[in-house]
C-alpha cells in the first residue's frame, strides 16, 4: 500500500503547525512544515548580501542553498547551509520578509519541487502543512483539510505563541498584514474541490487533531 499523505493548509494563527504535529503524533507519521521552508530562506537572504526585491538573485541564492528538514513531529528542525535557524525563523523581521520571498515565483517552483520530494519519500507517511499543500505540493492526497479560523482567534493564538515580546495590537497588524501578503501567495481561504474545511474557532487543540485523524482511511 502507499504511504499516507495528509494535506493541511490555513492561514497564519489557524493552529496549522500544532495541529498537523497532533496529526502526525497520533497517526505514526511524519511532519513537514512547509512555511519553515520559506522561512528558511527568508532567513538566508536577510543574512546575504542580496536584496530580497532581486528576484533573480534570491531565486539563485535560495536555489544553491541545502536545506535540511527533520521530519520528527516531536521535534521539528531545520537547518539552512549548515545553520541550524529552528529558532531564528520564527523571530519577527523573518515573519515581515517572508511574504516577499513566498511571492517569488522561482523561489516557489524551488521548494515545491523539494516539498515532493521529501513527501514522495517519507516511507512512512507524512503530515505536510502550508499554504499551497491541498492544492499545488500534493493535490493527489487522499486526506486534504483547510484548516479557518476567526481572525480574533488567530491574534490570540499568535499572541500567546509570541508572549510579551509585543503588544496586542502589532500581533493584530502582522496577522492582518501577513493574510493580505499571502493572499497573492496561494489561494488558501477558500477550499478546493474535495478539501474538508474543519473551523478551529470553537475546538480545542486536541479536538481538532481527533476530526483530521478521523479522516485517515482505517484500513492502510
Ligand atoms: O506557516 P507559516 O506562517 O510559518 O508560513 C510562513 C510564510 O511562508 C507564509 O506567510 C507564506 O508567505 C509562506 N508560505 C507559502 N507557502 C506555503 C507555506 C508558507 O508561501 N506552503
Amino acid at each position: 500500500t502507499t504511504p499516507l499523505v495528509v494535506a493541511i493548509d490555513g492561514p497564519s494563527g489557524s493552529g496549522k503547525s500544532s495541529t498537523a504535529r497532533g496529526v502526525a503524533q497520533k497517526l505514526g507519521l511524519a511532519f513537514l512544515d512547509t512555511g519553515a521552508m520559506y522561512r528558511a530562506a527568508t532567513w538566508l537572504v536577510l543574512h546575504s548580501d542580496v536584496e530580497a526585491g532581486d528576484t533573480d538573485a534570491v531565486a539563485a541564492l535560495v536555489g544553491s542553498a541545502d536545506i535540511a528538514i527533520a521530519l520528527d513531529p516531536a521535534r521539528p528542525t531545520i537547518s539552512i547551509n549548515g545553520t541550524d535557524v529552528t529558532e531564528a525563523i520564527r523571530e519577527p523581521v523573518v515573519s515581515a520578509a517572508v511574504s516577499a520571498v513566498a511571492t517569488n515565483l522561482a523561489v516557489r517552483a524551488d521548494l515545491v519541487a523539494r516539498q515532493q520530494s521529501i513527501i514522495g519519500s517519507a516511507a512512512q507517511g507524512i503530515v505536510a502543512e502550508g499554504r499551497d499543500i491541498t492544492t499545488v505540493v500534493a493535490p493527489e492526497a487522499p486526506v486534504r483539510v483547510l484548516l479557518v479560523a476567526d481572525p480574533q482567534a488567530r491574534v490570540a493564538r499568535r499572541q500567546a505563541e509570541l508572549g510579551e515580546r509585543v503588544t496586542s495590537s502589532e500581533v493584530t497588524d502582522q496577522v492582518i498584514r501577513r493574510d493580505r501578503d499571502d493572499s497573492t501567495v496561494a489561494q488558501f481561504t477558500e477550499a478546493a474541490d474535495g478539501v474538508v474545511v474543519v473551523d478551529s474557532t470553537h475546538l480545542t487543540l486536541s479536538e481538532v487533531i481527533d476530526r483530521i485523524a478521523d479522516l485517515a482511511p482505517t484500513s492502510r
